[in-house]
């Protein structure tokens, strides 16, 4: 049996921005999705335990099939045309991460599957390459993302990321007295929907947001900065600043809001929307001693709290010998 992992990602300020070519700052969490493969040799089975459904794609990858069932179908489409093979298999998709929550279950989920199924086939994708087959699988689910989400969760890490230019490995100053928390909003969302309204609202008042997207840009250096020097306070008002760009391109939502406000008037450094907001998940950096008093002043307003830290391990692959 093989087994494959993927991290979530929090994107630590430059959502959106980044769609237009601004650089944006991400993360990989400790929260994880696994795929599964066992031989099988019918079809190739795919059983979601987050989305409740199995669906066997036939091997000529033809017919019609649900929409959930899509990314996997390309991703299978993809390595029969570069690898000219594909085998029977079931396959097992299960998640810790919430789907439509800003943190990256699509892509977590793609890079564990397109993982374990490449290892199955005996086919070495390097890290490069399945970062490029997860992002095909994101365009169908997305529309035309910008790439961040299916880079953090291959590498791992902290990066900077521009469209089109790829990414930069942070040398993070790691400091024990912060730390991060993820709420989640418990609301799902539509990234492409929401990066599509941002676009529109862009294309009406380009003069106007230009200087915006620009700023959000050099913020997001400034915070590469931050983190390198391990200057946690100055992250944190750069991530304030952020919430506000964000705001003024229409992604927050009340409850985001409250989230945010209560944070910080519990002692939070820095509160945001991290993904593509209208809902989903809120990102939260605040000194180690402050984080009981943040969390309870929050909890009135989320679905999930996740106390997590950044992991270093983007995509793990694992063989079990049956016996
Ligand atoms: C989604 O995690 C981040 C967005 O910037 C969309 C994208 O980069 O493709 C909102």
């Amino acid at each position: 049996m093989i087994e494959a992992s993927a991290p979530s990602k929090v994107i630590i300020v430059g959502e959106h921005f980044v769609v237009k070519g601004q650089p944006a700052i991400a993360a990989a969490l400790d929260v994880r999705s696994k795929a599964r493969i066992e031989e099988n040799l019918k079809g190739i089975i795919i059983r979601s335990i987050n989305l409740n459904f199995e669906v066997m794609i036939p091997m000529e990858l033809s017919g019609s099939l649900p929409k959930e069932v899509e990314p996997f179908r390309r991703i299978l489409k993809t390595m029969s045309e570069r690898y000219g093979k594909l085998r029977p298999a079931k396959i097992t998709l299960e998640s810790e991460i919430p789907v439509g929550s800003g943190m990256g279950s699509s892509a977590s989920t793609f890079a564990a599957f397109t993982a374990a199924y490449s290892r199955y086939l005996g086919v070495e994708l390097s890290l490069d390459e399945v970062n490029e087959i997860v992002y095909e699988a994101e365009c169908v689910v997305h529309g035309k993302p910008s790439g961040i989400d299916n880079t953090i969760v291959t590498y791992g890490g902290v990066i900077a990321y521009r469209k089109g230019e790829g990414f930069l490995r942070l040398n993070v100053k790691i400091n024990q007295d912060y730390a991060w928390l993820v709420a989640d909003t418990g609301v799902r969302r539509s990234t492409g929907d929401l990066v599509r309204r941002v676009l529109d609202l862009y294309d009406k008042y380009e003069e106007v947001l230009m200087p915006l997207y620009h700023a959000a840009g050099h913020l997001a250096i400034e915070a590469a900065k931050a983190l390198e020097q391990g200057d946690y306070e100055k992250l944190g008002e750069l991530m304030n600043i952020n919430q506000g760009m964000l705001e003024a391109i229409g992604v927050s939502t009340l409850q985001i809001s409250e989230i945010v406000y209560k944070a910080k008037e519990a002692g939070a450094l820095g509160a945001k929307l991290t993904g593509a907001g209208g809902g989903g998940a809120v990102l939260i950096l605040a000194k180690r001693g402050d984080l009981n008093e943040v969390e309870e002043a929050i909890k009135p307003y989320t679905a999930k709290i996740f106390k997590t830290r950044i992991t270093h391990t983007g995509i793990r692959v694992k063989e079990f010998n049956e016996r």
